[in-house]
């Protein structure tokens, strides 16, 4: 079994797969909205490698995280452009 480390998700507390990228982390969560365009739309990882920055958050307050290049660590606190309500919302593990 693979062993999980808790990060929050706009403010919500949710389980990670330890090893996996923030964006995987979010997909697995439901979260597929990660951020929005200067329109509004709603913007998500689409090359997961680095390339697009299609999937930037916000890592521990510092923003434009390019979240498909990070590693989850215990602790870490990730925003989203209101990507929770958008899409549905990351679980609560409590
Ligand atoms: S998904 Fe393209 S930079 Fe992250």
């Amino acid at each position: 079994m693979t062993k999980t480390v808790e990060i929050a998700v706009d403010g919500v507390r949710i389980a990670a797969g330890e090893g996996t990228t923030v964006a995987a982390a979010l997909m697995n969560a439901g979260v597929v909205a990660f951020r929005t365009s200067r329109t509004g739309t709603p913007r998500g990882p689409l090359c997961a490698m680095g390339i697009c920055h299609e999937c930037r958050v916000t890592i521990g307050g510092v923003p434009h995280r390019r979240s498909c290049m990070i590693t989850v660590a215990p602790g870490m606190e990730i925003e989203t452009a209101g990507a929770a309500e958008n899409a549905g919302g990351a679980e609560n593990n409590d």
